[in-house]
């Protein structure tokens, strides 16, 4: 049985992390709301709570039963699981004087609290809370402080329970991984034995168990996660897979045509369709970024339920989902930003059963396990692209002629990241049409052509980003190779806004 960690949400924006380091260190865990303790799971070698964006003190504050867990696993409680496990055992939680927020250091700890083990003196630490412990209760110790909070980190003395109220999962906080790392395996036990290749080939053999001599039809993307997905499941059932691979006409420039030959290579059994003609009347006028997603979501749904309908005897749809897409989030506000899932519709049309063998894994796992299994560096290093593709870079509406533009666009800038090695440091890149013409000269003429904007972005996860900061040369050839090549643009410029409060994508 593979032994976990469970991390219990409260909401906080770092919960995600804390689930990836715990990974990094080799170490199976999972990310559940803070209400879905799974109670009878022999499996699990210890708990985490996580921060949370509310205060103990708050009427809508996150709450749970200690006893279902207390005395049962070692807790680990960070932040606001920390203050809620003092209060609720009768310590004091109280408004900071001011806000502690950034960089603080462990100016004082017990370096002999199996916590600290190997932690550096003086060690710098991430902070970001509004409350602060101000007393704990009679059985806690404190075991470090900074110099602005005494309780920095307590220990309760006789359950294997610790707190602490920095963040040991973000990157500042020097020594987190090493306190993690402490808990994960000193105090829990882990054995640390997740790793790529345990996982291809437990999901290999679980996969042959679950789907027997099922046939299963799987729509990739040209994206690292359905293609990973693919590979697995070929790995475990051949022949008995089929792909789809649908071209909308809003992808790259020859990206079918490469991509369809990269899976041929892998050794894929891949039908691809061409309906680009469809997709360019459907969106014809449409302007709306909404509809435009809701018109290639749903028609790629038809068309991928038609091709499977092809097949004969067809039980299970294999789906590329990984973890981030799995994790149930707890939105204080609820609000949707953009509908990103494109295909989430299919299993409801389909009435087939669904096989998601990636979805406990995070992307920089798919990718590890993509190596593991051989695949070509540039299939696994690609960057994200939207499901609705150029379609969404495309603002106002949508003809043959702008996709043509921008595909040229497009293929100068990546081509350009490639040759002078700047494609692997950003994790997304791309242009956009922007609906403005201006006034340009070329040669003697006046030109009014087209402006387009280049987009590249470094990030972790796509929930934040930052504008990649290109070398001036770079930017500057790009844009004479743009206006010089491509027919019907006449000027470039360079999007240096970061997410949030902008996104990656324009629509
Ligand atoms: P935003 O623009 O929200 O994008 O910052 C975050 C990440 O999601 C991708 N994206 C999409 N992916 N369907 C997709 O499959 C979509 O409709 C969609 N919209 C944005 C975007 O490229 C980035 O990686």
């Amino acid at each position: 049985m593979q032994e976990k960690i469970i991390i219990l949400d409260f909401g906080s924006q770092t919960t995600q992390l804390i689930g990836r380091r715990v990974r990094e260190l080799d170490t199976y865990c999972e990310i559940v709301p803070y209400n879905k303790f799974p109670k009878d799971d022999d499996s699990i070698k210890g708990i985490i709570l996580s921060g949370s964006p509310f205060s103990v003190y708050d009427e809508s504050a996150f709450k749970i039963e200690l006893e279902d867990i207390w005395g049962k696993y070692p807790i680990l409680g960070i932040c606001y699981g920390a203050q809620f496990i003092s209060y609720v055992n009768g310590g004091k939680v109280e408004p900071a004087g001011t806000r502690e927020y950034g960089r603080a250091h462990l100016s004082k700890f017990d370096e002999t609290n199996i916590l600290f083990k190997g932690v550096r003196k003086n060690t710098q630490v991430w902070m970001s809370h509004g409350d602060t412990i101000t007393a704990i209760p009679d059985n806690f110790v404190s075991i470090a402080s900074t110099d602005k909070v005494a309780i920095a980190a307590y220990q309760a003395k006789v359950e294997d329970v610790w707190g602490v109220q920095f963040h040991p999962e973000v990157f500042h906080s020097e020594d987190g991984t090493q306190i993690l790392k402490n808990f994960v395996v000193d105090i829990c036990g882990c054995k640390q034995d997740w790793s790529p290749a345990s996982f291809v080939e437990s999901t290999v053999a679980d996969l042959r168990k679950q789907l027997g001599e099922d046939k299963v039809v799987l729509a990739l993307s040209g994206g690292v996660d359905s293609s990973v997905a693919a590979v697995l499941l070929n790995k475990a059932i051949g022949s008995n897979l089929t792909c789809v691979f649908v071209d909308h006409g809003m992808l790259r420039k020859d990206e079918f045509k490469r991509v369809m030959a990269d899976y041929e290579c892998l050794g894929l059994n891949v039908i691809g369709v061409d309906v680009s003609e469809k997709f360019f009347k459907e969106l014809a006028g449409v302007t709306e970024p909404e509809a435009k997603r809701k018109i290639i979501g749903s028609g790629f749904i038809d068309v991928f339920d038609q091709e499977a309908h092809k097949l004969k005897d067809v039980k299970w749809l294999a789906q590329g989902t990984i973890y981030p897409d799995c994790i149930e989030s707890l939105s204080i506000t609820g609000t949707v930003i953009k509908s990103h899932h494109n295909v989430g519709g299919l299993p409801e049309k389909m009435n087939l059963k669904l096989c998601e063998p990636l979805r406990l894994l995070f992307k920089d796992e798919v990718r590890r396990v993509g190596r593991q299994l051989g695949m070509p560096e540039h299939l696994i290093t690609r960057h994200p692209f939207p499901g609705p593709g150029l379609a969404v870079r495309i603002l106002g509406d949508i003809t043959p002629e702008k996709v043509r533009i921008l595909q040229d666009a497009d293929d100068i800038f990546i081509q350009g990241l490639r040759d002078w090695k700047l494609y692997d440091q950003v994790w997304q890149a791309g242009v956009i049409l922007l609906p403005v013409q201006s006034v340009g000269v070329m040669g003697d003429e006046r030109t009014y052509e087209r402006a387009v904007a280049l987009r590249a972005v470094t990030s972790t996860d796509a929930m934040t980003a930052d504008w990649a900061h290109l070398p001036y040369d770079f930017l500057g050839k790009v844009s004479n190779d743009i206006i010089n090549k491509v027919k019907g643009v006449n000027r470039v410029t360079y999007d240096i806004s970061s997410k949030p409060p902008s996104t990656i994508e324009w629509e």
